[in-house]
């Protein structure tokens, strides 16, 4: 680990006075501990609900040995914050949130599908909720997706430093049907009552798939070219990119969610290139740049969930006239 300045957390006397009414307090399984599970669980931890993490392998091993490490960006300043990490489901939970890549969901159905509470998969997820519902149940379901970003360094994970422009960034959580329900409000409550900027989604599915024909070009670009400022440099692989993302797009059940992904079809694509550049030479970029095998794995999963539904729209012929 680097050798930098460590304290417990600063906002722990905060985080009690910001303590949710006993209404909203949360028993809260967080499901995966890296980059994502970690900040969340954190956080909430860090408002008074009842969280535990967990975590598996050298990730497990680590967390017991020096705690839940953050730091905002590259900052030297890293806080611990103790929150229970545990290395399998124990108890009664209200609400399981869980934070993997999108290839491993089907080892954490298995493990789940006992527990009786409501699952919430905020995760790259383009293959609707039926299957999460067959393993688990349609009613435990809800799909979310972490409006938080941040990278792993070492034990430390560092989050994205807040800016007008991530503070505008809200997590979408939504039931699978696109209702309003007691528990989706509660839900949000909870997430809002840690500072974590969550909203209810109305259309979360569609959201989840938009994000996929979006994100799996991207992905996939960055990566070949080495990173996102070197993506920045090839505005021909740009131009190639924003292309698939249109295919994509094309290919996807129901418009694009939220709207503003229409201007990936109806924006000229000169005007798409510059805007793309752009953002690729920033921060908010940054943890596009993170080269794992879990990314990889994770990519290759979500452009087989794109695929099929581009398969399930492709009309099929059927013979209308017999032979005499
Ligand atoms: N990182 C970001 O900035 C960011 C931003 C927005 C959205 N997302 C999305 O959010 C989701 C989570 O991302 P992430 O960055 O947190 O991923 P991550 O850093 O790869 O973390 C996933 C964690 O879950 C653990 N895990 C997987 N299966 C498990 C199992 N069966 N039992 C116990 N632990 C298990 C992994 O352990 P192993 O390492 O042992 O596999 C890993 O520690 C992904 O869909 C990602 O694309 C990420």
């Amino acid at each position: 680990m680097p050798d930098l300045n460590m304290h417990p957390a600063s906002s722990s006397v905060d985080a009690v006075d910001r303590a949710p009414a006993s209404s909203r307090h949360l028993r809260l399984l967080v499901y995966g501990a890296g980059v994502i599970g970690t900040i969340f669980a954190a956080r909430m931890h860090e408002a008074g609900h009842d969280v535990s993490l967990l975590a598996r392998g050298e990730r497990l091993t680590a967390l017991r040995e020096h705690g839940v490490l953050l730091a905002e960006g590259d900052s030297p300043d890293i806080r611990q914050v103790p929150v229970p990490v545990i290395e399998s489901p124990a108890g009664r939970y209200d609400l399981i949130a869980v934070f993997v890549r999108t290839h491993q969901v089907d080892a954490v159905l298995e493990s789940i599908a006992g527990l009786d509470c409501d699952v919430l998969f905020a995760l790259n997820w383009a293959a609707g909720p039926e299957p999460l519902a067959a393993a688990i149940g349609r009613e435990r379901v809800l799909l979310g997706y972490p409006a938080v970003a941040g990278t792993m360094d070492g034990e430390v994970v560092r989050y994205r430093p807040s800016s007008l422009l991530t503070r505008l960034v809200r997590m979408p959580i939504g039931e699978p049907d696109g209702r309003t329900t007691p528990r989706l409000e509660r839900i949000v409550q909870s997430f809002q009552s840690a500072g974590i900027n969550a909203k209810a989604e109305p259309r979360m599915d569609a959201w989840l798939k938009t994000h996929a024909a979006f994100e799996v070009p991207l992905g996939r670009a960055v990566r070949a070219a080495g990173g996102p400022a070197a993506l920045a440099g090839d505005p021909d692989a740009i131009r190639n990119m924003i292309r698939l993302m249109r295919q994509n797009l094309e290919g996807m059940p129901a418009r694009p969610v939220p709207r503003g992904f229409d201007a990936l079809r109806t924006v000229p694509e000169r005007v798409l290139v510059a805007v793309f550049r752009r953002f690729l030479h920033s921060s908010a970029a940054a943890p596009l740049g993170t080269a794992s095998p879990a990314v990889s794995a994770e990519l290759d999963r979500m452009a087989e969930q794109v695929r099929a539904l581009a398969s399930a729209r492709q009309p099929t012929f059927v013979v209308t006239h017999r032979r005499r």
